[in-house]
This record gives structure tokens, sequence and C-alpha cells, in this order.
């Protein structure tokens, strides 16, 4: 098996080395029909490998990322889109082309491991098809695209599909992400998935199953949001996966469609001749005098008169009275002459107090050795209220 697969590899590096980066894959494809291309990890692992690895028989299984782009443009063509799930699994070029014509894409494989680049190039020409006049679009809810684009996975949809639409002669019409459609990333929990959408169609009209999706009474099941009852006969799933959701089947039936508005009629591109460039006029100049005044000098007037208001409270309105003193003539505050009543009025009402005054508030009361002073008319209010008591250098205080 192993050497099978070399051989494999061999052959393929061959034909690669033999042409070199010329080496061209030519497609042609039907307009109006899904394309898929699965890019294939092993084809390009080859390109990284020394032939004589490859002799060897050793195999690498290299992460590898796709760079696709239509060529000497950054990105792909509107039709064509890529998706690649992980490095380590296959990328995919998926898409349905509208119009005939000629693609030329580029894709660049870069090894993830030795960060090597090898490149391979697709021509893609598609050509004119009948389009299918009957078309449907279905939404398989477990899936993700990347799973439903091999070909034997869309194979085993397209079988289903062709039971329920009772018909052989179907084509798969496009296939893509429900996240292209407005879907939501699901939760990273097991058993959900994004969905995708598969669109197929016929030239045969639609079967009697999916006709009776377009019935009232269906609508309103699927609105009612309860259980929806398979019309009887019409569950054709096989693979529990590949089921679709029956509330998300719209049917499109192109003959009754209107044909497209005429295309507008497209002029040379060159300007006509004759006549000066005439530049509009300016606009006409504002004034902006009112503004400045709204904007500047109101609020300053308003600041000027509440400091104004300020100065005044702060200095001709203070709380309490300045008394001048005539003989001197200097101005003091009638707080300073209150403190000294007070001092007054204190010493005054120490001198009828009854009880003996704590030990503490004694003049001479040593806080060391508790010994108090010999018992003096304490209650004199001309007794010094602090003491000397060790200081040498301070005298008694001054008292009044
Ligand atoms: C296929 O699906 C994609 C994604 O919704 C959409 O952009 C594209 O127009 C579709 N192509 C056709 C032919 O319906």
């Amino acid at each position: 098996m192993a050497g099978c697969r070399s051989w494999l590899f061999f052959v393929s590096v061959y034909a690669v080395s033999l042409f070199g980066a010329k080496a061209e894959i030519k497609l042609t494809i039907p307009v109006g029909r899904l394309f898929t291309y699965e890019l294939l990890r092993e084809t390009f692992q080859s390109d990284f490998e020394p032939l004589s690895k490859l002799y060897a028989g050793r195999l690498y299984d290299d992460p590898m990322i796709f760079k696709c782009n239509k060529q000497n443009f950054p990105d792909l063509p509107e039709w064509l889109r890529f998706t690649q799930r992980h490095p380590y699994e296959n990328g995919f070029l998926y898409g349905t082309p509208l119009e005939p014509g000629k693609s030329i894409i580029e894709v660049y494989a870069v090894n993830k491991r030795s960060y090597e680049t090898t490149r391979q190039i697709f021509v893609i020409k598609a050509e004119a098809e009948k389009k299918l006049p009957y078309q449907a679009e279905f939404f398989i809810k477990l899936r993700e695209i990347e799973k439903v684009l091999p070909s034997s996975v869309q194979g085993e949809i397209k079988q289903d599909l062709q039971k329920l639409w009772d018909t052989e002669a179907l084509e798969v019409v496009n296939i893509s992400n429900a996240l292209d459609h407005g879907g939501r990333v699901p939760l990273p929990i097991a058993g959900h998935f994004e969905g995708v959408y598969v669109k197929v169609g016929s030239k045969q009209y639609f079967s009697e199953c999916l006709l009776k999706t377009l019935t009232a009474e269906h609508e309103k099941q699927c609105t009612a949001g309860a259980k929806v009852k398979v019309p009887g006969g019409c569950n054709f799933c096989s693979i529990p996966s590949n089921c679709i959701s029956w509330c998300k089947i719209q049917l499109f039936d192109l003959t009754k469609q209107k044909p497209a508005p005429p295309a507008p009629t497209v002029g040379s591109g060159i300007m006509e001749a004759g006549g000066d460039f005439n530049p509009p006029d300016s606009p006409p100049s504002r004034d902006y005098f009112p503004d400045y005044m709204v904007t500047v000098i109101v609020p300053l007037i308003l600041a000027l008169i509440l400091s104004l208001i300020l100065a005044y409270i702060m200095f001709c309105r203070r709380e309490g009275v300045v008394k001048r003193d005539k003989r001197t003539d200097h101005i003091q505050l009638y707080h300073h002459h209150t403190i000294h009543g007070n001092t007054d009025e204190l010493r005054n009402m120490a001198g009828h107090r009854r009880a003996p005054a704590p030990l503490s508030t004694l003049p001479m009361f040593n806080y060391r050795t508790g010994e108090g002073a010999p018992p003096l008319d304490s209650d004199s209010p001309n007794i010094p209220i602090i003491m000397a008591q060790h200081d040498p250098y301070c005298d008694t205080l001054p008292r009044k």
C-alpha cells in the first residue's frame, strides 16, 4: 500500500518537474452549474519533497494553507470561493459561474512546517449552458460546507433530492455556507454545525412533494414552530446528516420570472467637446460677528459679572465686623477682641466651680509620681495654667 502511494507520488512529481511551474490544469465547466475542485494536500506535498526522499519511501504530512487569486488580481473572481477548515485538511475551490468566460486562477500552497511555497495554475473556462428553469434551495442543518463539497457527499445528497423531485435529471446549481446567508457561527460544541444551502435545478417541473411545501397548511405548521410533519411518502433522507429542513425549502420557477430590464445604454466614454469649464460661484460670504458675540463676548461678560459679585461678597460682606481702632488707625478684626473676652469668661466660670478639679488639671500635678501640688487655692484664676517642672531653661510662663 505504502509502496503504491509513493509510486503515485513519484508519478505526480515527475509530471510537475517535467513541466516546471508552467504546469497548468485546464478545466471546462458549464455556466449555471456548481463547480468544485478539491485541492489535495498530497499533490502539493509531493512538490515540496526532493525526489530522493520520495524514493526512500518517506511520507510527509505537513500542515498546508492555500492562497488563491485570479492571476494579476488580489482576489478570486466573484463567482469563485475557496474554503479550507484546517491546515491538515484539503482545500476546495467552488462556485457557480454565471457568465461564460475564462479565468486564470493561481493557487499558492504554503507548507506550514518548512514555509516553502509552490504554485499551481488553473485555467477555468466557463461555457454557456441552458439555464435550468426550475430550481429549489434546500437547507441542510447538520452539515458544514467542507463536508458537503467532496463529490461523494454531493452525490448522496443529490440522490435523496432526485427521489424527492422524482426525476433523474437534476443538477446541483449552488452549494453555499449558511454563514453567507446571514447564518450564525455555531457554538463550538459537538452536534452544532454551520449549515449548508444546496440549490438544485431541473428541466422537470416540481414534484408533488415539493409543491406540498407551498400549501398554507405547511406554512402554518412552520410559523407555529411545531414539529413539522413531513408530507406522507416524501421523506427520502437516507443519511441523517443529509436531511433537509422542511421549513426552509425555497422553490424558484424561472419561467415565470419577469425579463430583466434593458441594460442602460453606454456612452462612448469621452466627454463632448466645446464649452469652457465654468467653475461654480463661491458661496456668499458670511457675517461671523453675531456668532462671535454669542460665543465669546456674552460668556465673558457673564464671567466678569459673576467675579465682581464674588469679589463684593468676599471683601465687603465677610462674617464679622471690621472695627477701626481710632487711636492707631489700624484695622483690627473683631474676633481678636472676642478671644480675650472668651478667655476671661472661661476663667470666671472656672472660678465658680464647686467640685475639686481633676488632678491632671491642677497646675502642679506631676504626671510621673502622681504627686499633687500643695493645696494652693487652685481655683484661683491667677494660677498659671502651665508651669515649668523640670526644665531648667524655662522659667514660669508669663501670665496675665
Ligand atoms: C450561490 O450562493 C452564493 C452564496 O449565497 C451566492 O452569492 C451566489 O450568487 C449563488 N450563486 C448562484 C448561481 O445562485
